[in-house]
């Protein structure tokens, strides 16, 4: 599908996405507080930047991630090469892993890719032990959440719809309660998780907006002239400090449930 979504290059989602889901990652994690040591999967763990924040700050006793994608899997493997970390392809809707195995699962920015989330929410439960913990975050994207709102925002004014991932209703946080709650999973609690990053001037900005999926293909399809009036826009919107820093915020909803034992 020529407008679907997909994350294929590890290092140019490090500055489009990466660096944003460090930043959600650690807020998430403060919120969770998880015990040390425990055993996790990372369904949809792309190129491993939240992995790399389980393994620094929870000790893990192991991790393994799994995502679709073969390019985002690579560089995961690479950025964890002596971590107890392991990765391999597959999809959120069928777990490679038997019941029981973990104890831990999270989807770290990913509910709203899974085409059936609430597939997604049941494989989770069925790889975790009984007792153990399943997570997620996401941006609000339907709330104005998504680090990239504003520029999302002025491609709509020209005609652009925005194109978003196939299940973004699931990542409302009314939506993450109950579908935790509908998934069997006890002492439900979500949360929103505001964070914000500085670019070091707009062009740093603007740089690693092209570098989102089909977000560069999309503006070469503006009439010309065009990109240079959205630029424009943008930077009155995003108004820069004086030393030329740019700030942008961003709101993700979290959720937690556990298991019954
Ligand atoms: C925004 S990235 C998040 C990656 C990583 N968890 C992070 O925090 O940076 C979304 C990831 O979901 C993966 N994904 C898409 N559809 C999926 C599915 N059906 N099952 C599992 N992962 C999926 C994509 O390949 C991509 O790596």
């Amino acid at each position: 599908m020529a407008d679907e979504i997909r994350f294929d290059d590890g290092d140019a989602y490090e500055d489009f996405m990466g660096r944003w889901s460090l930043l959600a990652g650690n807020a998430f994690l403060d919120w969770l507080s998880p015990a040390q040591g425990l055993r996790w999967v990372d369904v949809g763990c792309g190129n491993g930047a939240f992995t790399e924040l389980l393994v620094r700050r929870c000790a893990v006793e192991e991790v393994q991630g799994i995502d679709p994608s073969e390019g985002q899997i690579a560089f995961a493997r690479e950025r964890l090469a002596r971590a107890p970390a392991t990765f391999r392809q597959g999809d959120a809707m069928a777990l490679p892993y038997a019941d029981g195995t973990f104890d831990a699962a999270v989807m770290a920015l990913v509910i709203f890719f899974v085409p059936q989330p609430a597939r997604g929410i049941a494989e989770m439960v069925r790889v975790i032990r009984p007792g153990g913990g399943v997570c997620a975050y996401a941006w609000d994207i339907l709330g104005g959440g998504f680090p990239y709102f504003a520029l999302q925002d002025e491609m709509q004014k020209l005609g652009q719809q925005p194109l978003w991932p196939p299940s973004v209703e699931a990542a409302r946080i009314d939506a993450l309660r109950q579908s935790w709650t509908d998934a069997g999973l006890i002492d439900v609690v979500t949360t929103e998780l505001v964070v914000e990053r500085t670019y070091a001037d707009f062009e740093a900005f603007w740089s690693a907006c092209r570098k989102g999926p089909r977000i560069a293909p999309r503006l070469s399809e503006l009439p010309s002239g065009a990109v240079d009036g959205l630029k424009a826009r943008l930077r009155e919107r995003l108004k820069a400090a004086a030393d030329g820093r740019i700030t942008c915020s961003a709101r993700a909803n979290a959720v937690r449930g556990r298991k019954p034992d």
